[in-house]
């Protein structure tokens, strides 16, 4: 099967990193994580682009490199937690491809990100003990966002075989209501 560009999306901590991979392997299919891509083409880290050009510097170079992506040549795409939220990229994601949001809990979220807060420049300067009401609010600003993804998935109840089970169930609802005559 011939793939269109795939992107997940989630809050910090929702496995689009991790599941990315997986499933690039498990489906044969080219990997790329927006944030590594911005970090390979500055040079520096995200927390150092953060720190040397603000949020707004790597928001746009986020917008930057996502516009980069052809459309659809099948490419897997691990999103930062907030790209799909600035510069109309969603919009663009689901013009372009086939956008996943990979849906948790803020305690969830709080259980996996709680090891890497020094990597991640927006949960850094927070106080521990309002981690878990900063990653509330923040994630009910970008709901209506994430939402706007024609797929979602539990990520808590993610297998290898998750996405192209998904996938497979999506084109073939997609096909079906397109031949659908009125
Ligand atoms: C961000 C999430 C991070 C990274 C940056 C900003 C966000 O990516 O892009 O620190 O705004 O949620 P992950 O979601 O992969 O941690």
């Amino acid at each position: 099967m011939k793939y269109p560009n795939i992107f997940l999306i989630g809050f910090m901590g929702s496995g689009k990193s991790h599941w990315g991979r997986i499933w690039s392997e498990e489906m044969h299919l080219p990997f790329m994580d927006l944030d590594h891509e911005i970090e390979a083409a500055e040079g520096m880290s995200v927390e150092d682009i953060f720190k040397k050009k603000g949020e707004d510097g790597f928001r746009e170079a986020e917008k930057h490199h996502l516009r980069k992506i052809k459309n659809n040549v099948g490419l897997l795409v691990a999103c930062g937690g907030g790209a799909p939220c600035f510069s109309e990229n969603m919009t663009w994601m689901l013009k372009n491809g086939v956008v996943i949001y990979l849906k948790a809990s803020p305690q969830y979220l709080l259980d996996r990100v709680i090891e890497e807060i020094p990597k991640r420049p927006l949960l850094k300067e927070i106080n521990k003990a309002e981690l878990l009401f900063f990653i509330q609010k923040k994630l009910e600003e970008r709901k209506p966002v994430y939402n706007r993804a024609q797929i979602i998935l539990d990520a808590k109840t993610l297998t290898k075989e998750r996405l192209s089970e998904t996938l497979q169930e999506y084109f073939s609802q997609k096909n079906k209501k397109a031949s659908v005559r009125p």
